[in-house]
Parts: structure tokens; C-alpha cells; sequence
């Protein structure tokens, strides 16, 4: 029969179309690459899954009259045709040209039944019958299934291309009936109940892939930042099947929650094939600078990036009596007055990543005010151009981070209180922006940027790597919950 079933599967899955390569490309910005590692966690998985609705699972009733010898035509019923247990002791999962193809080897099941014969004779014209329970275990069962995926609109779909089960050998144990009846229940059951087992198991794990299909085209494809930012995770261009990884690419891009058109950037995506080097993780995801930037456009557009600080460690500051010496013209005009700073960041944001450090370079007007008999008076305006630099940290399925101040430079834009010079300032504002600005962008760094990972799945053990103008999270996952599927 079968036997040449794992090899017609692998065949299909690699004669599939070569032609897929040449469509072009749409932009992506976030990639997700699941590795071999990654793969074998989530085959087990399903198999898992499979394996245990398939536990109790019942088959149909078989009934069927048989011609034994001397004793005549036999009505026999296999009934409550039970599977008890499954156990899957190797398995694979390998990507072909358009899909995935899971092979699961040398498993074994074990299955109860019901039996029962009744016949009449012209002998003895009252009918004659028994009943009893049987035992079958299935010996080297193999399972291959081939599902292709493709993005259909924004969304990933599977389809089963190939679905194969074959039954290589089983051993039926009757409990009780006579001698002459084993033999003609093997005789006529046997290919019932491998045909039966076969054809059940392949149901299941067609049905199992349709529930994952449609809990695929459940996957949100917007995840929320916050109130303010979207980050667009709908899939762009099919899967890409490597000889032992796939590809996902998605949009990545951060958008404003109100708005819906997109916004184009001019940027060549360069997807370097990277390695964890050799610590071998599940999933490799990878983030453009583009993604970043596209959050930092949103925030900034939405207004966000404004600040008053009214407050600082050492209150004297905002108060133009500590200015008595630097800038005499303020203290002359408005003695002992309180001050304000409006701080506006100009333009969004700009974000680099390099091999060495992600950074970010933030200009701004800080304009300072003397509240003045209730009045707020802007006095001057400094333009402050600062540059920070930080480390990226994962925390649940965040990203997170936090910067430390490397460099700022200062130009006075206009002053009404005359002309004074950066270098006077310049050490009180180092100050100011170690104490009071970076810990205010960090606190808002904290709250973090959502990667895209599917709901019920937790990154385990990230590492980060840096590249230029790309961020590649490697990590493992750990499953916490996935109802419904399969
Ligand atoms: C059917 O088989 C299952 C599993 O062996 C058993 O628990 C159940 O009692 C059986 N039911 C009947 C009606 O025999
Ligand atoms: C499955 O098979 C393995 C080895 O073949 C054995 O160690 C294990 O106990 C089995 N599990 C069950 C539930 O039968
Ligand atoms: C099937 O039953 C036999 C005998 O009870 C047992 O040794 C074997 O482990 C069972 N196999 C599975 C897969 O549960
Ligand atoms: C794709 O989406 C568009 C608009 O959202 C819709 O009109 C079209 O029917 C969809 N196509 C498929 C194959 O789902
Ligand atoms: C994939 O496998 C083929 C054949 O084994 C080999 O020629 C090719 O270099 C491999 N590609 C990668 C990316 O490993
Ligand atoms: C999200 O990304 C997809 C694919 O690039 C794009 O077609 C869609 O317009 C984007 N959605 C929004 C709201 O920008
Ligand atoms: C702060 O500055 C911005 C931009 O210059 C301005 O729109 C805003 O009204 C100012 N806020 C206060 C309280 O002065």
C-alpha cells in the first residue's frame, strides 16, 4: 500500500513553483524568522495537540458477515471502537519550496473495541451468539502532512496540500470467543479498522489545520502601542522557506490610531540573513531603524512632544534670583521671580542603530518663562539639539529601553533679556538634562514597544543584537496557552 507515503509528500512539496520567487516585493520592516529550533517547538506542539484530541476518540462501528467453514455465515460487529492512547516517538518538520512538510514515524496507538458474532445453523434453529472485548494495538504508524502558506490579503493562510496516514502493522487481541472466530474476525476487521484508524487520524489533522487557519485569520493586524500609536502587523509577501527556517515579513511600521492611509518611506530594505551566532535560538526578529522612527513621526505628529517643567530637584534654579550673576538682565527686570521652561521637541525624533548602540538625536526649543504677577512671560529661547544613546531590554513581550545622555549642543535663538552665552549655561544644563530630562524620556522608554508575538506565546531568553540600521531580537518562546487550536 502506502509505503512510499513520506516520499510522495516530500516530492510535492519541493516540485511546487519555482515562479513564486519572482514576484516583487513589497516593503517590509519587521521580519520574523523561525528557526529550526523554533520549528521543532511548534511541530511538537500541534503534534502534541493532536495526539491528545485524538485520545477517546471513536471510531465508526464496522459490521460485516463472514462465510467460516462448518460453522456458516457469521454476523460480527466491531463496536465502541476506542483509541486509548497514541505515542509519537519521532517526528520532523522540514520547509519545502511553498510549505511545510511534518512527518511523525514509528508511532504506536493501542485501541479497544467491542466484539460480537451471531449465526444460525440449520442444525440448531435458535441463533447462536458471543461477545467480548478486544485489544489492538497499531505498530508503526506513520503521519505526514504537507500545509502550504500563503499571505492572502494581509493574513496568513494554510492549506493542507498533502494529508497522509498508513498503518504498517497491527495486533488484535480478542478477549474471550472461540478459536475459529479469531481468525475470521482478523481475517475480515483487519483492513476495516487500519482503513478506519487511517482515515480518522488524517481527519483529525485536517480539521486540526483548518482551526489553526482561521485562528490564523484571527491574529489582529494592527497591535496597539498605546492610545496613540498602532503598530501595523499586517503580513506582507508570502513566507519565505528556507532549507530549515521561515520567513515571515510584516509591515512593522508604527501608524497614528486615528489615521488609516499609510505613509511611504523611501527605504531599501536590506534583510541580512542573520544568525544568532551560535546560540541557537527559536525565532529571530528582526526590526528596521524605520520601525522606530515611523513611532517617533506618530508621537511627534500627534502632538505629544511637548513638555512644561516646572519642577526641578533644585527648585532655586527656576528662579531668576540663581541667575544674578549669569544673565544680570533677567534678574534686573523680573527680581526673584519663578520660572517655567516650555520645552518642544522641533522635529521627530531620529533614531539610528548601529553595530555599536542605538541612539537617538532630539532637538528642541526650550523656551523659558518668568511668571510674572500671575502672568507667563517668555523671556528667551534656546534651541537644544541633544544626543542619547541607550541599551534595548525585552520584558514580557516588550521592548523596552533606556538612554544615557552622550553630547548636547545649545544656541540661543532670541533673548529679550540680552545676549548671554551658551558656555555660561552649559554646565547647569548638563545637570538639567542628566537629572531631569533623560530620566523623563526613560520613564516613557519603559513603558515599551510590543513586538509581534502571537497571543499565548511569551519570549523566553532574548538576546539582542545590534546591526546597522537593524535590531535583531533572537529568542526562544514558551508556550502559555493556545484554546481552540487543533
Ligand atoms: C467504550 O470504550 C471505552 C474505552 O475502552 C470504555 O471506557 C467505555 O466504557 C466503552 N463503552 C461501552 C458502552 O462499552
Ligand atoms: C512511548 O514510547 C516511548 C519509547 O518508545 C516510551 O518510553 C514511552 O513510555 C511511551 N509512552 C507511552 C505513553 O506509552
Ligand atoms: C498499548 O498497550 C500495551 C499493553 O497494555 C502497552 O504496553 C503499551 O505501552 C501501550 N501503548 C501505548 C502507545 O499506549
Ligand atoms: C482582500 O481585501 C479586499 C478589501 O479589503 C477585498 O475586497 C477582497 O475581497 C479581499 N480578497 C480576499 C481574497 O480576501
Ligand atoms: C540549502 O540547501 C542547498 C542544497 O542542500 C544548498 O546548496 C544551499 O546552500 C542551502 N542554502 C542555505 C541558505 O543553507
Ligand atoms: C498596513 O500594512 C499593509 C501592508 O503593507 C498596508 O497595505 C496597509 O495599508 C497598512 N495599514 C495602514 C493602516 O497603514
Ligand atoms: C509651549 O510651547 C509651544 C510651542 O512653542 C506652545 O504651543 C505652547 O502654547 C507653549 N505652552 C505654554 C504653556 O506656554
Amino acid at each position: 500500500m502506502a509505503t512510499l507515503l513520506p516520499f510522495l509528500l516530500f516530492l510535492s512539496i519541493f516540485s511546487d513553483s519555482a515562479t513564486a520567487h519572482l514576484q516583487s516585493k513589497e516593503e517590509s520592516f519587521i521580519s520574523v524568522v523561525v528557526s529550526e529550533k523554533g520549528l521543532d517547538f511548534g511541530k511538537d506542539l500541534l503534534i502534541e495537540k493532536g495526539r491528545k484530541t485524538l485520545i477517546r476518540h471513536r471510531l465508526p462501528d464496522i459490521e460485516k458477515s463472514v462465510k467460516i467453514p462448518v460453522v456458516g455465515t457469521v454476523s460480527m460487529t466491531a463496536t465502541n471502537i476506542t483509541l486509548l492512547s497514541i505515542n509519537v516517538s519521532s517526528s520532523t518538520v522540514q520547509p519545502g519550496e511553498s510549505g511545510i512538510l511534518i512527518v511523525a514515524s514509528g508511532a504506536t496507538a493501542n485501541l479497544s473495541m467491542n466484539w460480537r458474532y451471531s449465526y444460525r445453523t440449520w442444525l440448531i434453529p435458535i441463533e447462536i451468539s458471543d461477545e467480548g472485548s478486544a485489544f489492538v494495538r497499531v505498530e508503526g504508524l506513520e503521519v505526514g502532512l504537507t500545509v502550504g502558506m500563503e499571505n492572502q490579503n494581509g493574513t496568513l493562510e494554510l492549506n493542507v496540500i498533502e494529508c497522509g496516514c498508513y498503518v504498517k502493522d497491527m495486533v488484535i487481541t480478542l478477549d474471550g470467543g472461540a478459536s475459529w472466530f479469531y481468525q475470521g474476525f482478523v481475517n475480515a476487521f483487519e483492513d476495516r479498522i487500519r482503513s478506519a484508524v487511517e482515515s480518522a487520524i488524517t481527519k483529525n489533522i485536517i480539521e486540526g489545520t483548518m482551526k489553526l487557519d482561521s485562528l490564523l485569520q484571527t491574529l489582529p493586524k494592527k497591535i496597539d502601542v498605546d492610545d496613540v500609536g498602532v503598530l501595523n502587523v499586517t503580513f506582507v509577501n508570502d513566507p519565505v522557506f528556507g532549507n530549515s527556517s521561515v520567513e515571515f515579513d510584516i509591515n512593522g511600521l508604527v501608524i497614528a490610531s486615528d489615521e488609516v492611509s499609510m505613509r511611504s518611506y523611501l527605504h531599501e530594505n536590506a534583510w541580512i540573513s542573520t544568525s544568532c551566532g551560535w546560540i541557537l535560538k527559536m525565532l529571530w526578529i528582526s526590526l528596521d531603524e524605520t520601525v522606530f522612527n515611523s513611532a517617533s513621526v506618530v508621537y511627534f505628529q500627534a502632538g505629544l512632544m511637548h513638555w512644561i517643567v516646572d519642577k526641578v530637584p533644585d527648585q532655586s534654579l527656576l528662579n531668576t534670583g540663581s541667575w544674578k550673576f549669569l544673565i544680570p538682565q533677567l534678574y534686573k527686570k523680573y527680581p526673584n521671580d519663578d520660572m517655567i521652561l516650555n520645552i518642544s521637541v522641533t522635529s521627530p525624533p531620529l533614531i539610528r542603530i548601529t553595530p555599536e548602540n542605538i541612539g537617538a538625536i532630539i532637538s528642541s526649543d526650550m523656551t523659558v518663562h518668568v511668571l510674572d504677577a500671575c502672568e507667563s512671560i517668555p523671556v528667551a529661547c534656546i534651541s537644544v539639539v541633544v544626543s542619547v544613546s541607550g541599551v534595548v531590554e525585552i520584558s514580557g513581550n516588550n521592548l523596552g529601553g533606556r538612554v544615557e545622555l552622550d553630547d548636547f549642543t545649545l544656541k540661543l535663538k532670541w533673548s529679550k533679556v540680552g545676549n548671554f552665552h551658551m558656555h555660561l549655561i552649559q554646565g547647569v544644563m548638563r545637570a538639567f538634562l542628566n537629572i531631569v530630562f533623560v530620566p523623563y524620556v526613560n520613564m516613557h522608554l519603559k513603558q515599551g514597544f510590543p513586538l509581534p508575538i502571537i497571543h499565548g506565546f511569551t519570549l523566553q531568553n532574548a538576546d539582542i543584537l545590534t546591526f546597522s540600521s537593524r535590531m535583531v531580537i533572537c529568542s526562544d518562546v514558551a508556550y502559555t496557552s493556545l484554546s481552540g487550536v487543533v
